[in-house]
């Protein structure tokens, strides 16, 4: 048996415990990884930027040619109630929306098909505070996925072979790497930082575009910090000053060993110490004011 922890979860208009949910068989999220999915942390029962989130939803979801089944209020009352039915005021809301279930079996798309929708929250706790002022040690593996992770598809084979390879490293995340170039970690986008230098691969197919590597991006703007958005070769990854990894679960963390040796003098580096305060002031701003966006910006 697994051991679900008793969260309520919603599927295709119902709120129910997570472990009394269940899907068909036939449901070509099972058969065929045909389907696409959002991570949307919660800060103090306020989704965080759920306006990006729901646009990238959005985006994914014409991708694969997937009629999206509610409007953005809709998903924004699924969403508010879900959160309200949760114990812990952080959450993680995990959403995920597949093409259905279809019979007979067949790759192509059903004539017929009514998307499943399936969302379940769970408590967020930020990174440890010694992940935060230790860093964590990355690896490094060739991308072997699709030409399409510019979209959020819930066939996440690849990504999940590349994590599990850090795992067998004992490392926290695994960086991809193809043609020579930094492409993203197998479950969230990297920064480069050399000479004062923040650098970052641009927006493409090849990665998917991180809602926390665009605000990472914006602050960095905001606060005067210079900020390349280009290609990053292999080589500039290997020399750079600091690395740094960003995701909606482990917000900013510093990279301080990459492929057993020390990135910069191994420790985070004084532009991470500030992006990662910039990164805390904006959630805590954001938080008090219940917006997803600073108020002169809206
Ligand atoms: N993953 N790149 C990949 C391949 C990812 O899977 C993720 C996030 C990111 C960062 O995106 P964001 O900043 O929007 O979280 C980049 C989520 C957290 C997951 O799959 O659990």
């Amino acid at each position: 048996m697994l051991n679900v922890p008793p969260v309520t979860a919603y599927l295709n208009g119902r709120f129910a415990p997570l472990d009394q949910l269940q899907v068909s068989v036939l449901d070509r999220g099972f058969l065929f990884g045909d389907g696409v999915y959002e991570v949307i942390p919660v800060y103090d029962r306020q989704p965080f930027r759920l306006t990006e989130h729901l646009n990238r939803l959005a985006t994914s979801l014409e991708s694969v040619r997937i009629p999206n089944p509610h409007t953005p209020a809709e998903w924004a009352a699924i969403i508010g109630e879900l959160i309200a039915k949760q114990a812990s005021a952080d959450q993680s809301v995990y959403l995920q929306v597949t093409r259905g279930p279809a019979w007979p079996r067949n790759h192509a798309f059903p004539a017929k098909v009514e998307p499943t929708v399936f969302l379940f929250a769970d408590p967020l706790t930020p990174p440890a505070p010694a992940l935060v002022e230790n860093g964590v040690v990355a690896a490094t593996m060739a991308d072997i996925r699709w030409l399409r992770c510019n979209v959020k598809a819930i066939s996440l084979l690849a990504n999940v072979l590349a994590r599990q390879h850090g795992v067998d490293e004992g490392v926290a995340e695994t960086i991809l790497l193809r043609d020579g170039l930094l492409i993203e970690g197998s479950a969230s986008n990297i920064f480069i930082v050399k000479n004062g230098v923040i650098a970052a691969p641009p927006p493409s197919h090849l990665m998917l575009t991180g809602i926390t590597y665009d605000l990472i991006i914006e602050l960095a703007r905001q606060h005067g910090m210079p900020i390349e958005i280009r290609e990053v070769s292999e080589t500039e990854l290997r020399d750079a000053n600091e690395v740094w990894l960003s995701s909606s679960s482990r917000e900013v963390l510093a990279v301080v060993s990459l492929d057993g040796r020390p990135v910069g003098n191994g420790t985070p580096g004084p532009i991470y110490r500030a992006i990662y305060r910039h990164y805390q002031a904006f959630k805590a701003g954001v938080m008090r004011i219940g917006h997803d966006r600073p108020l002169d910006q809206t």
